[in-house]
């Protein structure tokens, strides 16, 4: 009777240990981060996203850091190459898979512009699917408030320094947008000029154009100046756009105009006081994933 009463027990106490076990694990946070990129498929732009990476690991040490590429050029070029870079709907389904209850979203993006759009509805589509991730938060691109404007440029100003009195210029290649969001770039070239009127910025695709950077360089009467990026990796834009050798790169019109160029090869998201508003805007978002709706 003793051994039957102490069987039972011990079987009470196995299950109710079980249950308690799988109960916990249902209920269990598991925090995650997806850090999202344009991407590039230039092996030097690694170096910015590693460098990114190495700042958010510092950031979140117990928090497992994933990452999604939004080009699905980018992904296809690279999965050519047996390097597989998944989009962020594709990342996200595997975080769910992988049991992440929590997931802060962080845009490496540089403006508010099509990229992030395009991220923010992607988020939204997955709160609405059931048995998934039960909360996700998106943290702001690079530039959103008019303090990031402020801040970047003034990390612009000290990271260039030096750059400020060797050239008589310093020339950044932005992206720019056809969208509202284009307002980022006369808005960063404002703040940026309110450290030095040697800073000048252009974009690719938006205002200010090249013709208002060429304006620019003549108008300071500049003879030697600096070129770099306006983005957060040097990758296909930088390489060709702004310092190819093909005549209508940027490089070589303003050579052209007889003006030394000099040209740096190194992303926004290399320096680390850039990185450090990024990151600014990734705790905002893991801070949310505490909060109750
Ligand atoms: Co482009």
């Amino acid at each position: 009777m003793k051994k039957l009463y102490l069987t039972t027990l011990f079987t009470f106490v196995f299950f109710a240990i079980n249950v308690l076990a799988v109960s916990n694990k249902d209920t269990k946070m598991k925090k995650g981060i997806l850090l999202v990129t344009f991407g590039t498929s230039y092996p030097a732009g690694n170096k910015a996203f590693q460098n990114i990476e190495d700042e958010v690991k510092n950031a979140f040490p117990n928090t497992e850091i994933r990452w999604a590429y939004t080009s699905k050029k980018i992904r296809k070029k690279l999965k050519k190459q047996g390097i597989i870079k998944d989009a962020p709907a594709m990342a996200l389904a595997k975080m769910a898979d992988d049991g992440f209850t929590h997931v802060a979203v962080q845009s490496l993006h540089i403006i508010p512009g099509g990229e992030y759009r395009g991220l923010t509805l992607t988020v939204f589509g997955f709160t609405k699917i059931p048995k998934s991730i039960i909360k996700l938060t998106v943290g702001k691109p690079l530039l959103y408030s008019s303090e990031d404007v402020e801040e970047m440029a003034q990390s612009m100003h000290e990271i260039f320094r030096n750059d400020l009195a060797k050239y008589d210029a310093i020339v950044f290649m932005g992206h720019g947008t056809e969208r509202a969001a284009n307002i980022y770039y006369p808005g960063s070239q404002y703040y940026l000029q309110t450290k030095s009127d040697k800073f000048i910025l252009g974009t690719v695709e938006g205002f200010p154009t090249f013709a208002n950077v060429i304006n620019g360089i003549k108008s300071k009467n500049a003879k030697s100046i600096l070129l770099t990026p306006f983005m957060s990796v040097a990758g296909d834009h930088a390489q060709n756009d702004m310092a190819g050798s093909e005549p209508d790169s940027w490089k070589s019109k303003i050579e052209k105009a007889g003006i030394k160029v000099t040209i740096l090869q190194r992303g926004m998201a290399e320096y680390d006081s850039i990185v450090a508003i990024w990151i600014k805007h990734l705790k905002i978002a893991y801070d949310d994933l505490d909060k109750k709706d």
